[in-house]
């Protein structure tokens, strides 16, 4: 017998295959079962009909249950009403394992529940979507900063200070000394950015801020670009580039999915490069026209500010130029406006807030070791950062992208737990 999967079966018409599966549903009504079955590429209904098998076989497939394994034998046909175009005319089964009591029922469980079960909720039609259009994500980041010259450097995760001088750290004991995990791979990127021009990172990212938001988790991954002789501008172009082509792929190539998850995907078909451009000052004065009357110019903002600047536009937008007390030291002050940097945030669409953040670096000596020392930052592991000012400093920018806030928009998520497939929040280390 010809051994398959569900994804392939199409190559099949007609044909008698074998596939290994899970039963995720079965509905049954007298000389008819209804198998709702899937093998982990995909999902397809198999038809058992009384008449039609063996005795033997009609009892296998009566006595199969929720996330039950087995090998199940049966001829492909077309079929225009199944999602995936195609059902299974089941001729054998094959039981592998006999599952009782499989905690997830396919009615509704509250979150915490299911979250306590992400190691079987994975197996849901819904999350499979999800962790397809990350992976497609995660495929199309590769294939398009390499397409644009770039090369992948991976920087350390255990480091010994802080990379943005924030005190939001998971500390953990290295021999006899402390370490960190990586916060951001940013200032290695940078040296990288000195050795090969343009480089990009892709890693876990580990924050311990006290953060119970839909936006925040304690580990996350980023995705950290970094290019010698590139400005603020230059940049920017990068990023809505880099975004647009996300999205686009995930369009061409994640259609079910994306079905699944019932995504409006005519907000999608709308991105597309370039995105607008509002400075901060603008945003400030924005936000104050529409009603909120508390910010001031010099604050950060929050994610109400965020979600009301983002409302005005259709497609993610770029607040630029910071003031340069809300922002990494590291960060270039725009010439002649020394107040303000040559920075922005990316604003996703639809409240998902900030995808990105970037910037230019500062590249020259004396004003990064100044900025060092208004920011209090005195750790000696800064000293080969310095040294790249020192040694054939060019001018040079990047950015990082928070891979589960922008799969979250993508899918139109509620939260990004789910956008990951083991989330680490404040309360949650299991499973
Ligand atoms: O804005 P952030 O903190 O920027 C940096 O770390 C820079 N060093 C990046 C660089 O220029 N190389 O973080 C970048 C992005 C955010 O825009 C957001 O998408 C994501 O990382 N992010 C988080 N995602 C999930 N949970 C969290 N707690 C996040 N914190 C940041
Ligand atoms: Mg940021």
């Amino acid at each position: 017998m010809m051994h398959t999967t569900i994804s392939e079966a199409s190559r099949h018409i007609g044909q008698e295959v074998t596939i290994g599966a899970w039963m995720a549903n079965k509905r049954s009504s007298g000389k008819i079962q209804f198998l709702e079955l899937r093998d982990g590429t995909g999902f397809i209904q198999g038809v058992v009909l009384k008449n039609e098998v063996s005795e033997k076989d009609w009892a296998a497939a009566k006595a199969l249950t929720q996330e039950s394994s087995l090998y199940v034998t049966g001829a492909v046909r077309e079929d225009k009403r199944s999602p995936y175009g195609f059902e299974l005319t089941v001729t054998s089964i094959e039981p592998i394992q006999i599952t009782h009591d499989y905690p997830i029922a396919p009615k509704k469980h509250g979150v915490e529940f299911l979250m306590d079960h992400r190691h079987l909720w994975l197996r849901s039609e819904r999350q499979h979507a999800i962790l397809r259009i990350r992976n497609e994500i995660i495929k199309a980041t590769y294939d398009f900063f390499y397409e644009h010259g770039f090369i992948k450097i991976d920087p350390p995760i255990l480091t010994g200070s802080s990379a943005e001088g924030s005190t939001d750290l998971f500390h953990t004991k290295y021999f006899e000394r402390d370490a960190y995990l990586s916060q951001s791979g940013q200032l290695y990127m940078e040296a990288a950015a000195m050795a090969f021009g343009k480089v990009f990172s892709f890693g876990p990212t580990f924050r311990a801020e006290k953060s119970k938001t839909r936006r925040h988790l304690t580990e996350f991954w980023m995705i950290e670009p970094e290019m010698a002789f590139c400005d603020h501008e230059g940049n920017l172009k990068v990023q809505e580039q880099y975004v647009a082509y996300l999205v686009r792929k995930v369009l061409q190539n994640c259609g079910n999915e994306l079905k699944v998850l019932e995504r409006d995907t005519s907000k999608l078909e709308k991105i597309d490069a370039p995105f607008p451009r509002l400075s901060y000052d603008k945003a400030i004065d924005l936000l104050h026209e529409h009603g909120f009357r508390d910010i001031e110019w010099g604050d950060d903002f929050g994610s109400p500010h965020e979600t009301a600047i983002a409302e005005h536009f259709d497609v993610p937008v770029f607040v630029t130029k910071y003031p340069a007390e809300v922002k990494a030291f590291y960060m270039k002050p725009v010439p002649g406006r020394e107040e303000v940097v040559l920075c922005d945030d990316l604003l996703a669409p639809e409240g998902y807030g900030e995808v990105i953040g970037g910037s230019q670096r500062i590249d020259d000596f004396d004003l990064l070791k100044k900025r060092y020392e208004a920011h209090h930052l005195t750790d000696p592991s800064y000293k080969w950062y310095l040294e790249l000012r020192e040694y054939g400093s060019v001018p040079h920018a990047g950015f990082g992208l928070g891979l589960e806030r922008v799969v979250a928009w993508i899918c139109g998520l509620e939260h990004v737990r789910e956008a990951i497939p083991f989330p680490r929040l404040l309360n949650r280390l299991y499973p």
